[in-house]
Order: structure tokens, then C-alpha cells, then sequence
């Protein structure tokens, strides 16, 4: 992939995704600068990026602050979108700060972007969930859009700025709708509030992995190594304009999940224990998602098995040290 040379952003990319994205871009010799605030229990995290510092252009500011903005984005050939408020239930304690997060943000860098670089290109992450309750699985792009919570709301609202800014002042954008996507770099507290992260702290600790009810809910997860695959992908297409779920026909129950990661780690247990009420309400039960647009498109599939992303994830916290992330 021929990044090398290319002048990129990425917002957000001290974070998960972000920081991997990173990694990879450096790696291509892409000119590289990041933007961060380095939000609040988001996987936010220096340690993400230390074994590159220097190697990527740094400002620690919010994409909201247009002054900063306004400059970082002039010369950029793609921006990697990745920056965000991550977990439901912070959205629906503060549906404000996930509204700045989320939709300020991004409408922030679109105005940055229409000022100083309309020919600039967009790579953005949303969100599965803004599709709820799954009227069909797997569930594609033309699936009704039913936001369970806040969060969804918020997305929904920053994927029509996108498509908006795409179609009238031609901003070119694409905007890949994430599963549950996991890996290396990821935030492992507890109150990640995603399920993987939890059961891999709970294995490596030693610890009973809790399933919510009775651990039947069916997911789709990808790995991000994968994930960051398709954003480099993303940034080279001749396509614009359109949305791309990111999902995996590896679909599994949480049971199913738990024992393969028992049974990887080499040992551990699990137990089931009851949903607890402020989940339950915005639960959106089986969902995976169909990703046949983004295979014929743009050629991508995920490439990396579960077990062997379960492997090098368990790895990587191992050697580090789960209490870091
Ligand atoms: N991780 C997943 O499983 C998953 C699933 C679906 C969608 N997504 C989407 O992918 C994107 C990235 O997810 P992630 O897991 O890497 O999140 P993350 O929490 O790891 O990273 C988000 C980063 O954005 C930064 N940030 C937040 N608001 C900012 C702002 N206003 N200005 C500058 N920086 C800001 C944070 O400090 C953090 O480093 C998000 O948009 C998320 O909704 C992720």
C-alpha cells in the first residue's frame, strides 16, 4: 500500500484503534501527525505510541478547539477519523460530553477542513449500534437505523454531517460502521465497559470471566489489526461518499467467547451472572454485522482468526501488564 510520503491525521490517535492505525501508517513511511485530548476512560494512553515517539507530529487538543484544527489539517492528503466517546453507558450518563465528543468534534473538523483543505480525504469510524435491534442479520448497510441509546444517536448525526459535507462541498469521506473490535493498545479497566477487554483482564488475573444472563447474545468481532487494515485501504479508494460495515462472519455467543479464551489462556473459569439494569435497557441482543459491500468495494476481509488474535492479544497484555492499559 503506498503510503509513503503521504502528509496524514489522525484524530484520536493516542486511542486504541487510532494508535494502531498509527503504527502501521509509520511503519509505510507516511508523514504522520496525531490529535488527541486524551479524553477521559477512553483507551487513551501514552504508552500506546512510546515505542515511536518522534516518528509522528503530536498536538494535545480537542478537535473542537478550531484554532488548532484549523491549521493541523491544512496539507493532509486523508484524515484517519477515529477520535470519540466509545462506551454507551458514559453517553447515557453524560449525553453532553458524548455530544461534544461525537458530533461537535467531528462537525468541528469538517469546518476545519472546508476552509483550509475541501480536497482533503476522510476515513471516519461509527458504530454498529446504530443499527439496535436487529431487524435481520446479518445486518447491512440498507438495515433501518434504530438507535438503542445515546451513543447511536450521536453517530448517526456525525455520519449525516459527513455524507452531508461529501455531497455539497465535496469533502470526500467513507465511513466504516464498526463491530466490536479488539486487540493490543485497547483499554483493559473495568469500566471499558466492552465485553473482550473485561474477559481478558478476568483470565489474566486469575480471575472467573462474568458473563451477563445466560451468555446465548451472538457477536461478531474483529481484530484490529484488521481494522486498521481497512482504514489504510479506505484512504487509497477511488470511492466516496458511502458507508461500509466492518463485520466478521466468525460469529460467536459470549460463551462460546469465554471458553475459547479459557481454553487459549490455558486455563480459567467462568460463571454467568445476572444483566445488570442500565445494560439490559440498552442491550440490542444477537447482532452481527454483513459486510459483503466493503469485500466487493474495496477487497476487504477480515484476515486474522480468532484464535490467533486471541493469542497475541493475551500476549501483549501478559508481557506488559494489564494495570498499564
Ligand atoms: N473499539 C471498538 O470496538 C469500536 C466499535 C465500534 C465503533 N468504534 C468507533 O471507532 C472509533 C475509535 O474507537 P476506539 O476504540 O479506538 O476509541 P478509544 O476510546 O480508544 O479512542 C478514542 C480517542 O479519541 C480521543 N478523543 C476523544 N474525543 C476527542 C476530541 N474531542 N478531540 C481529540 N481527541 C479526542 C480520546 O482521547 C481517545 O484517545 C470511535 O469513533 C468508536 O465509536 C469502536
Amino acid at each position: 500500500m503506498n503510503y509513503y510520503g503521504k502528509s496524514v491525521l489522525v484524530t484520536g490517535g493516542y486511542g486504541f484503534i487510532g494508535s494502531n492505525l498509527v503504527h502501521d501508517l509509520v511503519k509505510l513511511g507516511a508523514k504522520v501527525t496525531v490529535i488527541d485530548n486524551f479524553l477521559e476512560n477512553t483507551s487513551a494512553n501514552l504508552l500506546n505510541l512510546s515505542d515511536i515517539k518522534g516518528k509522528f507530529e503530536y498536538f494535545n487538543a480537542c478537535l473542537t478547539d478550531s484554532k488548532v484544527v484549523n491549521e493541523v489539517v491544512k496539507n493532509k492528503e486523508i484524515i484517519f477519523h477515529l477520535a470519540g466517546q466509545t462506551s454507551h453507558t458514559i453517553a447515557m450518563n453524560d449525553p453532553l460530553l458524548d455530544l461534544k465528543a461525537n458530533v461537535i468534534s467531528t462537525l468541528s473538523l469538517l469546518e476545519a477542513c472546508r476552509l483550509n483543505n475541501p480536497k482533503v480525504k476522510i476515513v471516519s469510524a461509527s458504530t454498529r449500534q446504530v443499527y439496535g435491534k436487529p431487524v435481520k442479520l446479518p445486518i447491512d448497510e440498507n438495515h433501518e437505523l434504530n438507535p438503542p441509546d445515546v451513543n447511536a444517536i450521536h453517530n448517526i448525526t456525525a455520519d449525516n454531517y459527513l455524507l452531508l459535507y461529501d455531497k455539497i462541498f465535496g469533502i470526500n469521506s467513507i465511513i466504516f460502521r464498526l463491530t466490536n473490535t479488539f486487540g493490543p493498545r485497547q483499554n483493559m479497566k473495568m469500566n471499558s465497559q466492552q465485553v473482550l477487554p473485561i474477559f481478558f483482564r478476568q483470565v489474566i488475573e486469575g480471575k472467573e470471566i462474568s458473563i451477563f444472563g445466560d451468555g446465548e447474545q451472538i457477536r461478531d468481532f474483529n481484530y484490529v489489526t484488521d481494522v486498521s487494515h481497512a482504514f489504510l485501504i479506505g484512504g487509497l479508494a477511488n470511492v466516496h461518499g458511502e458507508i461500509f460495515n466492518l463485520g466478521n462472519k466468525n460469529h460467536k455467543s459470549l460463551l462460546e467467547i469465554a471458553k475459547s479464551i479459557i481454553k487459549i489462556n490455558g486455563s480459567g473459569s467462568y460463571r454467568l451472572i445476572p444483566f445488570p439494569e442500565e445494560r439490559k435497557k440498552i442491550d440490542v441482543g444477537d447482532t452481527y454485522l454483513d459486510y459483503s459491500k466493503v469485500e466487493s468495494l474495496l477487497g476487504w476481509k477480515p484476515e486474522v482468526s480468532f484464535e490467533r488474535a486471541v493469542l497475541e492479544t493475551l500476549d501483549y497484555f501478559k508481557g506488559r501488564g494489564v494495570d498499564s492499559f
